[in-house]
């Protein structure tokens, strides 16, 4: 079951081939891909189906590719081209303990250097590799590191005020919980949202791993590239496709929530996306990955992120606005908000309705706090929460845990009160739990051990209000002084 570019193989291989001056027999030849009824794609299986051509043909001895991986695209020239996905195949070499040599492209050096313990060897083209392997020696390559390619981020300390949603976006970049933001045209969303990765901590070696993994299959990693340092942030326009936002397509590839794993997604203008793009998310955001069935495979890729998502609070836009009189009808205003299903409001633990700053308050001249002191914070909350969760597979944060576990860190009163307003604000038992979750955070950045009443009456604040009014939790003047 090979894709074209797959088939086109067979040209590409018999070309480089001749122009390395290496002369076949004229003869059919028969290349067996092996399991048959596993969909290939990809242009990495040249330079195997050439060294494996070869060898059948007595050019190379079997012996001198025996302990060898084979992985690359070839030119019609004979040279060893990138492919994608590099970094995902040495590390599942890694993994399994292979004391294989991993033949690659010159290009892609730098991705599967990123692996310790893995020998690598490089050919430029193949007829490189041939010589190498007549005198039955790989010769080892040199590991490649990329340069950090951390990028000057933009500060939160340029949001004048908003000081409640500064709150949220801290909480959510401690514990991974989404977050809403609605407000009127203006009032800082998308610039606050476009601020956060400034306060994300910073991924551990695993993660980074994982990242750089994904992005070397989607093809979005250069040459040279290195591992990825900072927690991805993916922005996808509002007419993003389905199978764009969540993956899939002919030759399923990485979507946007997979390129934004252990970092954020960010939907601004919620509303504008297709209803059912938004109802596509409903899967990952509850279990971390994207399943995409095939007729003929099941491929999954993980998506752990956070979402962030801003949209207005009316068609006009202006409802909840300190000055200017919204003009919407009843009826539009609930026909508006019911394009975002309930299903989805569930799963956002932070619903924040921001006003605009005054006038008065965007001339003043105070410095706001940097986003280097809010992201020290941030690590020590981060660190907490990866001490207690060692045990725990695959969590390294509060909104991946399962909310039972957090059951047993609530004190008595904070129970009461989680039960209490349970019931009054119809939670669902992913709500409840959902709560819990975000408690565990807060309390976790004032470096308490128990979940105190005063942090879970923050964490109920942001719980969605089912009501139609939207109240705003920053007042004009800026701060959040309704929260305590
Ligand atoms: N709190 C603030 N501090 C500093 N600048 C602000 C603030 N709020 C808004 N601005 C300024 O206003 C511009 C527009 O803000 P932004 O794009 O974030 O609005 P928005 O809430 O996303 O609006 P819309 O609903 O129209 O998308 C920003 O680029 C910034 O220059
Ligand atoms: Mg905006």
């Amino acid at each position: 079951m090979p894709a074209s570019s797959v088939k086109e193989s067979r040209e590409r291989v018999a070309a480089a081939l001749a122009n390395a001056g290496i002369a076949l027999p004229q003869r059919r030849i028969t290349c067996n891909l092996a399991p048959a009824d596993v969909a290939k794609t990809g242009t990495a299986f040249d330079l195997p189906i050439a060294v494996a051509v070869l060898v059948a043909f007595g050019v190379v001895d079997a012996a001198s590719v025996q302990d060898a991986v084979f992985l690359g695209e070839l030119g019609l020239d004979g040279s060893v081209r990138p492919v994608r996905g590099v970094l995902s195949v040495a590390r599942r070499m890694a993994q399994n303990g292979a004391r294989h040599t991993l033949v690659l492209p010159q290009a892609n050096l730098a991705e599967a250097s990123l692996v310790r313990d893995l020998v690598l060897c490089a050919p430029t083209s193949i007829g490189e590799l041939v010589s190498w392997l007549g005198a039955g020696h790989l010769p080892r390559a040199e590991r490649v590191s990329g340069g950090s390619r951390a990028e000057e981020t933009s500060n939160i300390g340029d949001v004048v005020g908003q000081a409640a949603a500064k709150r949220a976006l801290e909480i959510a970049a401690a514990g991974g919980h989404n977050v809403l933001l609605i407000g009127p045209p203006g009032a800082g969303k998308t610039m606050l949202a476009r601020r956060l990765p400034s306060i994300l901590p910073s991924l551990t070696e695993e993660e980074a791993l994982e990242v750089t993994a994904i992005h070397s299959v989607a093809g979005l990693l250069n040459g040279s590239a290195s591992l990825t340092v900072e927690r991805p942030f993916r922005a996808p326009h509002h007419s993003v496709s389905t199978p764009g936002l969540v993956g899939g397509g002919s030759s399923p590839r990485p979507g946007e929530v997979s390129l934004a794993h252990h970092g954020v997604l960010f939907l601004d203008e919620l509303l504008e996306f297709p209803r059912h793009a938004l109802e596509s998310l409903r899967q990952p955001l509850e279990d971390g990955r994207v399943t995409i069935a095939r007729a003929s495979s099941v491929i999954c890729y993980p998506a752990r992120f956070t979402l962030i998502a801003a949209m207005n609070p009316c068609p006009c836009s202006y409802l909840g606005h300190p000055t200017i009189v919204c003009g919407c009808a009843e009826g539009d205003i609930q026909k508006y908000r019911s394009r975002l299903s309930g299903p989805l409001l569930d799963r956002i633990d932070l619903h924040l309705t921001l006003a605009p700053v005054t006038l008065r308050t965007l001339g003043s001249r105070d410095p706001a706090e940097p986003s280097a002191t809010i992201r020290a914070r941030v690590e020590v909350a981060r660190e907490c929460q990866r001490k207690r969760y060692a045990a725990h597979l695959r969590v390294t944060c509060n909104a991946q845990v399962s909310g039972r576990v957090i059951l047993e860190d609530l004190s008595v009163d904070s129970a009461e009160l989680l039960h209490k307003a349970a019931e009054q604000m119809s939670l669902s038992a992913r709500g409840y739990y959902r709560v819990l979750k975000v408690a565990r955070t807060i309390a976790d950045l004032a470096l308490e051990q128990s979940i105190l009443p005063v942090h879970m009456a923050e964490a109920l604040r942001y719980r969605p209000q089912l009501t139609r009014e939207a109240r705003p939790v920053s007042t004009p003047q800026g701060d959040g002084a309704a929260l305590a």
